[in-house]
């Protein structure tokens, strides 16, 4: 069925946005609408929404049974068969619903091969919704942010486990393998992205992707995972040490500790994002590591990974009650050794929410 709330939401947003009307890929805007999880390939599927609240699904024939399941017998929607291709569907659909010289925005789903068609055929004048439908799931309701608490303590969960396994000789491959199946042990539906397991040297790559490397003595390594809860993701990392710690190592977690506590402290309703950012950044700075700490502070958090709102400087995005996103500062030193500490908050009036709670004080394994 399609859920009503976040319909009207859609429709607001719309009209906020002074546009005829949208398309929309299947992604996570099409789950947040319908509950049906489906994904771009090849073959287009779209939902679209007039702003005067018409709506319609345009389905290859393989998908149409679950589209009808999911939005039940009001749906209108047009199917068209791999034989025939989708454009006589878009021309019929134009003619239909009179989308000549509309102003439709589409979501960062459409394929830009699509869209040349769509623009030929439909005659519409298509614009970038990307911003505009980042709106749209940004603050999350009571049921979501349940969702989001128990993804977070399922990663909890996990973390806390994992560490058991982690020892020198294992791999990098051997501890991602034992986080995904945590994860789904303990109640996680899927992957919220592939674990990152980073050791040693690997450790200054934020998004390192491989595994190989054999873990040793005097080690540290970033654990970095999440699972989905009823579509909802979690996203956590920690720093785990192997043996005792250098002095440096030592100095250099404490700092990156206090960044990520201080960038919590700061998250509260009416402040920007881009204060979250900077209060969490400003401890990295002080402490004279500025420049090891390339990335933002955060990204917004709920059906998909990584959404708005995203914290990073210059982000004049206010954060209201109910917005979601991590905060993860780090320090980066190419060729030695990196560390970072993320949980994922939600902004709940005066001040933050923590979804994690799995231990922040140096685990030494
Ligand atoms: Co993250």
């Amino acid at each position: 069925m399609l859920k009503k709330d976040k319909f009207e939401k859609l429709l607001n947003i719309l009209k906020d946005h002074k546009v005829d009307g949208c398309i929309l890929a299947p992604t996570c805007d099409t789950e947040y609408l319908t509950g049906l999880k489906s994904y771009v390939c090849e073959r287009f599927q779209g939902f679209v929404a007039l702003a005067d609240g018409r709506w319609f699904v345009i389905s290859p024939e393989l998908y149409y049974e679950e589209w009808r399941e999911t939005l039940g017998e009001e749906a209108h929607i047009y199917v068209w068969s791999d034989n025939d291709g989708v454009n006589g569907t878009f021309e019929k659909a134009a003619l239909d619903y009179d989308l000549k010289d509309k102003t439709i925005a589409i979501n960062d789903g459409i394929r830009g091969v699509d869209l040349l068609d769509m623009k030929e055929i439909m005659q519409a004048n298509f614009v970038n919704g990307d911003k505009m439908f980042e709106e749209l799931r940004l603050i999350k309701d009571e049921e979501e942010i349940e969702y989001l608490a128990k993804a977070a303590e399922i990663a909890d969960k996990t973390f806390e486990e994992v560490i058991k396994y982690i020892k020198p000789g294992v791999t990098e491959r051997e501890i991602a393998d034992k986080i995904k199946e945590l994860l789904i042990e303990f109640g996680g539906e899927e992957l919220s992205f592939e674990p990152i397991v980073a050791s040693g040297p690997n450790s200054s790559k934020p998004h390192y992707n491989d595994d190989k490397r054999v873990i040793q003595e005097q080690d540290l390594v970033i654990l970095d995972f999440g699972c989905r809860y009823k579509g909802y993701c979690s996203d956590i990392s920690r720093t785990v040490f192997i043996g005792e710690p250098t002095e440096e190592q030592k100095k250099i977690y404490e700092i990156v500790l206090r960044a990520n506590e201080t960038g919590e402290k700061a998250v509260r309703e009416g402040v920007t994002a881009g204060e979250v950012d900077n209060a969490a950044r400003q401890v990295i700075k002080d402490a004279g590591y500025g420049q090891y700490f390339i990335n933002r502070t955060g990204h917004g958090i709920g059906l998909a990974v990584h959404e708005a709102p995203y914290i990073k400087g210059g982000n004049d995005q206010v954060l209201k009650t109910g917005m979601a996103f991590s905060v993860e500062p780090g320090i980066y030193i190419p060729g030695k050794f990196g560390m970072r500490v993320e949980d994922i908050v939600v902004v709940d009036g005066d001040g933050p929410r923590v979804l994690n709670k799995a231990p922040k004080e140096m685990t030494i394994v």
